[in-house]
């Protein structure tokens, strides 16, 4: 039996994707015998909402010295937060625009590699894992909070009462908490399921947020829909009864209640939906397999790892992974081991097909692959279905 991790009923899965490895655990061939590997299995808590995953691999495994995940290496995520600054604080990609326009900030960035760029950018940080004994630290150091930003790390923290508790403890009075994550909505309404892997403990929606939140004193006011990411939504927090909710928010959690994101029904539904993804996807790459043609997959993103997993994509469907992160060049996608190459090596002989693990990032991708399409090249997709784009 196991347990909600935000309000303790009992949960059953509604999907099994079945032994996965870490996400970003691109490995060298004399690691492949001893990597590790979880069951990943997905369930809906029927009172409070929150569709989460129901085993947490251990974090250490997960963000380390190595984490191969910098937020600069994409131009578009660049300017996004560029746009926010008006989080793990990751490599201060957010943060950096505070910095400039001289506003009193601070990171909070466990891993220690990038918090140590975020520092050499001029941003304060600290590198450790964010609750409330660490909330009252800063609050003796430096005062309270006007705002606390987070882009796409709440999601990942299975301790978020510690976490909402320490929120609570540093924000000012007229305060907000402001925080954006891959949105369940999206994740429901398109099949987006490479969304789900270990870094992501938990998959929001606007009900489950303002379950948890209220539990602490903070109160959901507004919200709005992100592009990034492949749909993400911006939640907007205060002190209970301090605001106004936006008329907004009734608008989007109407629209939550049409999407059935309440229902048991609506995770069954989902599931059907990823299993048929799965077979239309492998049944296309064998067709192509068996026609000789040369696929080749574009950018070795984390969400890559739930699909070559998942469907058991390997080397003979796949022939490599380009991506342009010089530390996951020359290793292998974790679990099913398909070698990762520079983006030269793309552009150098292109292949027919590109299989678009990066497809969140298919506009920005697409304008500076002009010459892979007049060479004749297609794109495939899976989201929000498999197919090869005309
Ligand atoms: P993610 O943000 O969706 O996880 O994707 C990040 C990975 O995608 C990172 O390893 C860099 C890679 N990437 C490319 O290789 N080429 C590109 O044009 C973009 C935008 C990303
Ligand atoms: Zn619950």
């Amino acid at each position: 039996m196991s347990l909600c991790l935000i309000c303790q009923s009992e949960i059953q899965p509604f999907i099994s994707f079945g032994q996965m490895p870490i996400a970003n655990g691109f490995l060298s061939p004399e690691q492949f015998a001893e990597e590790y590997f979880f069951e990943l299995r997905l369930a809906f808590c029927q009172t409070c909402k929150m569709v989460q995953l129901m085993e947490q691999p251990d974090r250490e495994k997960m963000f380390h010295d190595n984490y191969a995940f910098f937020s600069s290496t994409s131009t578009r995520m660049a300017q996004h937060f560029a746009e926010f600054a008006q989080a793990g604080s990751n490599d201060g990609i957010m943060l950096q625009n505070f910095q400039r326009a001289g506003i009193r900030h601070l990171g909070i960035e466990p891993s220690a590699n990038v918090a140590q760029v975020a520092r050499d950018k001029g941003i304060q940080t600290i590198s450790k894992f964010f609750d409330q004994d660490l909330a009252r630290a800063i609050v003796a150091e430096h005062g309270q909070a006007e705002a606390f930003l987070g882009a796409n790390v709440m999601c990942h923290i299975p301790y978020l009462h510690s976490v909402a508790e320490g929120i609570k403890i540093l924000l000012k009075p007229e305060g907000v908490l402001v925080f954006e994550d891959p949105y369940l909505g999206d994740i429901v309404e398109r099949t987006s399921y490479d969304q789900i892997y270990d870094e992501h403990a938990f998959y929001f929606s606007l009900s489950s947020v303002a379950n948890l939140f209220s539990r602490h004193g903070l109160e959901l006011i507004d919200a709005i829909p992100q592009p990034v990411h492949g749909g993400s939504m911006r939640y907007v927090l205060g002190h209970e009864g301090k605001y106004q909710p936006s008329p907004a928010l009734s608008a989007l959690r109407e629209k939550e209640n049409q999407l059935g994101l309440h229902q048991p029904e609506t995770y069954e539904k989902l599931r059907r939906n990823i299993e048929q993804s799965r077979t239309d996807l492998i049944s296309l790459l064998r067709k192509l397999r068996d026609e000789r043609k040369r696929v080749v997959g574009y950018a070795a993103t984390s969400k890559s790892t739930t699909v070559t997993n998942y469907c058991g994509i390997t080397s003979d469907l796949v022939e490599f992974i380009s991506d342009t992160t010089p530390i996951k060049q020359g290793k292998f996608n974790p679990g099913t081991h398909i070698p990762v190459r520079s983006y030269e090596e793309f552009t150098a002989s292109y292949p027919d097909c590109a299989l678009l693990f990066g497809w969140n990032h298919a506009e920005e991708i697409m304008a500076k692959e002009v010459n892979f399409k007049a060479a004749g090249g297609n794109w495939i997709v899976y989201v929000p279905r498999v197919q090869v784009l005309k």
